[in-house]
């Protein structure tokens, strides 16, 4: 049939397929919703006065449940929210697990109860978490405002201790750079994947946040 259309039109078609082919061997980073409870500085979100105009709306699980057929993987992560905050989270890690997709978060709120995390983890052990935690515990709040970063450790720790894959996401800034190896040490000790990370996000070479040691930035 396709062999006897005009060509333009066969062309397009075989495009169309392809492309979807190409689709379903690709991850998909979500915004699952438009809400956090952090104010990190350097954060598109902070261009929002109003927090209510912050433009996204809560996934639902029926839009869920047309993306996770079209990805290999999904990557909740996005760019002004913190996937943690969607009601219907855990929910999209069991579809990801029933359809057999990859699956990863990113996150850096600490505001949902510890019983709340134990059932993310145990409804898809697959499930690749990624915590941004910069500093030691109790310091990455200088640039998580309002995170409670030894809570996220123990999240952190119950989740490596249940087998899953944790890792701790370090951005450098001038207030732990030079906390680097104890950190990692910690990591190592609790079986968590310690990945640090260099910001190009500086107002200039004055910024308080950026590290002294200019090895530390982009
Ligand atoms: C907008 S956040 C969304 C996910 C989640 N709320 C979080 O912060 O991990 C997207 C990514 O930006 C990263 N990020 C935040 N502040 C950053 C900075 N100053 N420089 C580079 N990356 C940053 C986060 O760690 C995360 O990996
Ligand atoms: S936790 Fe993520 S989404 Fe929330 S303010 Fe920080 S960078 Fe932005």
């Amino acid at each position: 049939m396709i062999g006897m259309m005009p060509v333009n039109l066969r062309d397009n078609i075989v495009s169309l397929f392809s492309r979807k082919f190409e689709f379903q061997h690709k991850a998909c980073n979500l915004d699952i919703s438009n809400l956090c409870t952090l104010e990190c500085p350097k954060c598109m979100r902070i261009d929002w006065k109003d927090k209510k105009d912050i433009p996204g709306k809560i996934m639902t699980v029926e839009q869920f449940a047309k993306i996770v057929k079209y990805f290999r993987h999904i990557h909740f992560c996005g760019q002004i929210s913190d996937p943690i905050f969607n009601p219907n989270f855990i929910t999209f890690l069991s579809m990801c697990k029933e359809e057999n997709k990859r699956s990863s978060v990113s996150t850096a709120a600490s505001q949902r109860p510890m019983s709340w995390y134990e059932r993310a983890f145990d409804t898809n052990f697959r499930t690749k978490w990624i915590f941004g935690l910069d500093g030691l515990p109790e310091e990455s709040c200088l640039y998580r405002i309002n995170q409670d970063g030894e809570k996220l450790f123990e999240v952190m720790k119950m989740g490596a201790k249940k087998g899953l894959r944790i890792e701790w996401q370090y951005i450098v800034f001038s207030y732990n750079e030079n906390h680097i190896e104890e950190a990692n040490d910690m990591a190592r000790d609790y079986g968590i994947e310690f990945v640090v990370n260099y910001s190009g996000r500086w107002n200039g070479k004055s910024d308080p946040y950026r590290p002294r040691n200019s090895e530390f930035s982009a």
